[in-house]
């Protein structure tokens, strides 16, 4: 397997589907589709994104060769739950960019949304691309009700108050305050970052019709993998530079956030985000086909400067 040559069409796909299916930057009021589109094209990793389009050619695949020639259903095409998640992953960025909350400058190697137009105008294109994520849903598995439905409750789920905006809201909470604990820091991770990475590889799945099983497996991996990426994204704040980061390093100290490398330390950090990526891939091992692909990804992941 050609690791960087698969991740490039997967990313490639990304790209073609986010300009496919966001409304073009004219459309009226031109500046928030400007907006929208700034964040959204302006590059980043597409963890979430490939996570989704992975783990359905994983799993559609071995769908596909157990019905066996001739077999009924085709399986849907994931691109447009990948590109809804990207959707939401940006406006989870866009806001906590803001200045109510980490109040940075520097976004995906360009200025944050406020600061190239406005506060508000962020705070707006934010909200129409959280919209936009679910519109997508509906909108594009209409035909396949049972598969949209499951989508936008997965989605819903790792957005909401009890994840995603849960772990910001901790996040916010536990800034400048001695006393929050690693219970404290494990709920944040696990919900701000976890969540959505849970969601984008549970998606996939749910794209391909996986059963329960590989489902479960999944959440599991997704999990482990969403804490290692939430600690090395610590680390990389303590250690990285901007220019490589393409976001403003060392804001975490400087704003007195809870952190892995506040609580544990460097090394420590650095040696519980390779323990939970080995678990995520060890996690591989439970789901049918050929997992090369995720192993290396999940690796490429741990190992990242930026
Ligand atoms: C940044 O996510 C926010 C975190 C959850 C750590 P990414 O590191 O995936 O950012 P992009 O999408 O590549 O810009
Ligand atoms: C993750 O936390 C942010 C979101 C869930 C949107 P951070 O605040 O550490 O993310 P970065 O470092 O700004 O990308
Ligand atoms: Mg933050
Ligand atoms: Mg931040
Ligand atoms: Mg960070």
């Amino acid at each position: 397997m050609d690791f960087p040559a698969k991740l490039k069409r997967l990313v490639d796909r990304v790209e073609r589907g986010l300009d496919l299916h966001l409304p073009p930057a004219a459309t009226r009021p031109a500046r928030l589709h400007e907006a929208m589109r700034y964040s959204l094209q302006a590059g980043g990793k597409r963890l979430r994104p490939v996570l989704v389009l992975a783990v359905h050619e994983l799993l559609a695949g071995q769908n596909a060769k157990a019905q066996g020639p001739g077999a009924k259903s085709t399986p849907a095409d994931p691109l447009a739950a990948a590109v809804a998640i990207e959707c939401l992953h940006t406006y989870s960025l866009i806001h906590d960019d803001l200045p109510c909350m980490d109040n940075d400058d520097l976004r995906r190697g360009r200025p944050t949304a406020h600061r190239q137009f406005d506060e508000a105008t962020a705070l707006l294109a934010g909200d129409a691309l959280l919209t936009h994520a679910f519109a997508l849903l509906a909108e594009a598995y209409a035909d396949r009700p049972v598969l949209a439905h499951a989508l936008v409750r997965e989605l819903a789920d790792a957005a909401g108050s009890r994840r995603l905006i849960g772990g910001q809201m901790a996040d916010v909470l536990a800034e400048k305050h001695a006393t929050a604990t690693a219970d404290d820091l494990e709920f944040i991770h696990r919900n701000k970052t976890a969540a959505m990475i849970e969601a984008a590889l549970v998606m996939g799945g749910l794209a391909a019709e996986a059963g329960p099983a590989p489902l479960a497996t999944l959440r599991r991996l997704g999990q482990h993998l969403g804490l290692a990426f939430q600690i090395v994204d610590d680390v990389l704040d303590a250690t990285a530079d901007t220019a490589t980061l393409g976001k403003t390093a060392g804001k975490d100290a400087q704003a007195g956030k809870v952190t892995f490398v506040k609580l544990h330390g460097l090394a420590e950090s650095r040696r519980l985000a390779q323990v939970h990526s080995d678990a995520a891939r060890a996690a591989l091992a439970d789901l049918p086909g050929d997992p090369a692909f995720l192993g290396a990804l999940i690796e490429s992941m741990a190992a990242r400067n930026k």
